[in-house]
């Protein structure tokens, strides 16, 4: 796929179709070691969450080249930070396709959301990765995020 002219821009109208898409087809990524789930749990609880960021007000970042979709940002800054109420930004999803990846897609859609949260006087941006998922931590340590709390998990056998 050529992606030598992506533009990233803010989706006006949204395709929630390819929100839904391309999230159902890499939603596993995001699955722990500790809570292994079938294919179309993952899914369902995918929709579940696309269906309550719609719910509110989310602002989806598009990557595009030659007018295709290769990949989304899903942003919301409705959500405070839970320990200090701190206003923030928070990146719900990002996928790019899997046959665009590691081209500096994820990299350029998480500047721009970063851009519009800063352009709204926002003081940080926030996100939750899976720890096995390094490609997205890759992208997220990368662009200087750091790990802030961790959320732990005993699976009871
Ligand atoms: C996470 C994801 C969006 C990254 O998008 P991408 O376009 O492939 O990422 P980029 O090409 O912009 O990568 C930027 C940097 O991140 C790091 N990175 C990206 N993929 C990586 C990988 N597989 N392993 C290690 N580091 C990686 C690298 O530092 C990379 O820079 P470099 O290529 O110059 O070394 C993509 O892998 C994806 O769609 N995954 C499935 C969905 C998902 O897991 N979303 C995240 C939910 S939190």
């Amino acid at each position: 796929m050529d992606i030598t002219n992506v533009v990233v821009s803010i989706a006006t109208p949204v395709d929630t179709a390819y929100l839904l898409d391309l999230g159902r087809r890499t939603t596993m990524t995001s699955i722990s070691e500790q809570r292994p789930v079938e294919l179309h749990l993952a899914q369902l609880a995918y929709t579940r969450m696309l269906d309550y960021v719609f719910s509110q007000k989310p602002v989806v970042f598009m990557a595009t080249t030659a007018g295709k979709n290769v990949g989304f940002l899903l942003y919301v800054d409705f959500l405070p930070d839970d320990v200090t109420g701190q206003e923030q930004a928070f990146v719900a999803y990002m996928a790019v396709e899997p046959i665009a990846q590691r081209q500096g897609i994820g990299r350029k859609l998480l500047a721009a959301a970063e851009e519009y949260a800063r352009s709204k006087g926002l003081p940080a941006i926030a996100l939750m990765v899976t720890e096995q998922n390094l490609a997205a931590r890759g992208v997220y340590e990368a662009a200087g995020y750091t790990t802030e709390r961790r959320l732990l998990c005993k699976p009871l056998g």
